[in-house]
């Protein structure tokens, strides 16, 4: 028999039935929590599927109307807006972002229409969806130039606030944008135009898939490694972090997700702002896949996202955002 030795303390005896597994749970998710990402294309009456991400989709303009009253009938708070632009439409200078009739503007303009406030409209300010080259800014041999860049960000920035953007979300990592938009913003009108920084944005594979989605993947020259962070630096995340929060961002996001657990514990820890995370397309379609073919259960989604939120952020960025209904269920 099992005597005085043994421990009196039991952790078990919290875990043993589920009410008390809920009563002393530490973090949950709530729909509140999330970010859904959407992919638009030109043309009419079309839901087009990734190939390379399982359950996501391209909708035409006509078509977004079922996404978003899901989106709200869940009650996400936000959603983000992302092009695929037709090459014929790309060139070196990403001219077709500051093209007020772009996929982009258009999709703002027809949803804040119709949903006025129910929902945030969330936007990515770089060049990338729009270049013939498929890098976030201009390019200059091999290099991707920081200040011209910013000139262009600035007038895309301004360009979207117009249009009606809530949260203006520059993903493009140069130096010194945060500033140079919050000024030009304000300047213009657009106070209360939120700033969500991509600011520490790793140079990383797990990007493929959303590459693939956009239609920059084929065309995208190298890497993004004189720009994006080396994802051997987790230092370096804190230094961006601090510079952005110092230029004005309201709230900062750490990306990818999965593999970087640890800086966002650290932003979170050192910043007492917003963080968002980003849980990639890479991510999302692994996790699909192995899914879909039986290799992992389903509740893997769960137990992912609550890391998320474990690890310190306020919300996620994620695709399965639409499908919330089912994964919390
Ligand atoms: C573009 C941008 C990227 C993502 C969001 N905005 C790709 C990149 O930087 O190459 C990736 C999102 C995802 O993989 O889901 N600046």
């Amino acid at each position: 028999m099992i005597t005085g030795k043994f421990p009196s303390l039991r952790l078990r005896r919290s875990r043993k039935n589920d009410w008390s597994r809920r009563l002393v749970e530490e973090n949950n998710l709530t729909s509140n929590d999330f970010i859904l990402p959407i992919f638009l294309i030109d043309g009419k009456n079309k839901r087009l599927p990734i190939n390379s991400m399982p359950g996501v989709y391209r909708y035409t303009l006509d078509k977004l109307g079922p996404i978003i009253d899901k989106a709200i009938r869940i009650g996400l708070p936000m959603i983000a807006l992302f092009p695929y632009t037709d090459k014929k439409k790309k060139d070196a200078f990403g001219t077709e972002a500051l093209n007020e009739n772009n996929l982009v503007c258009k999709a703002i303009q027809l949803i804040k229409k119709k949903y006025k406030n129910e929902i945030g409209i969330m936007c990515d300010v770089a060049l990338d969806p729009y270049t013939s080259h498929g890098h976030d800014g201009l390019v200059n041999s091999e290099y991707v130039l920081n200040d011209e860049t910013i000139e262009v960000l600035i007038n895309q920035s301004l360009l979207q606030a117009q249009m009606g953007c809530d949260v203006i979300a520059p993903s493009d990592m140069m130096d010194g944008r945060i500033g140079e938009i919050r000024k030009s913003l304000d300047k213009n009108g657009y106070q209360m135009t939120q700033i969500l920084s991509y600011a520490v944005k790793y140079a990383s594979s797990f990007y493929g898939p959303f590459r693939d989605a956009v239609g920059s993947k084929r065309l995208l020259k190298s890497n993004k490694k004189n720009y994006q962070m080396d994802f051997r630096n987790a230092d370096e995340a804190l230094r961006e972090v601090a510079l952005d929060v110092k230029e004005g961002a309201d709230m900062v996001m750490v990306k990818p997700g999965l593999p970087y657990l640890d800086v966002i514990k650290l932003v979170k820890e050192n910043f007492k702002i917003p963080v968002m995370a980003y849980q990639v397309s890479g991510e999302y379609s692994l996790l699909s896949n192995g899914i879909k073919k039986g290799i992992i259960d389903k509740n893997v989604i769960l137990e992912t996202l609550i890391s998320f939120k474990r690890s310190g952020a306020n919300a996620i960025i994620s695709y399965y955002a639409d499908k919330l209904d089912k994964i919390l269920k």
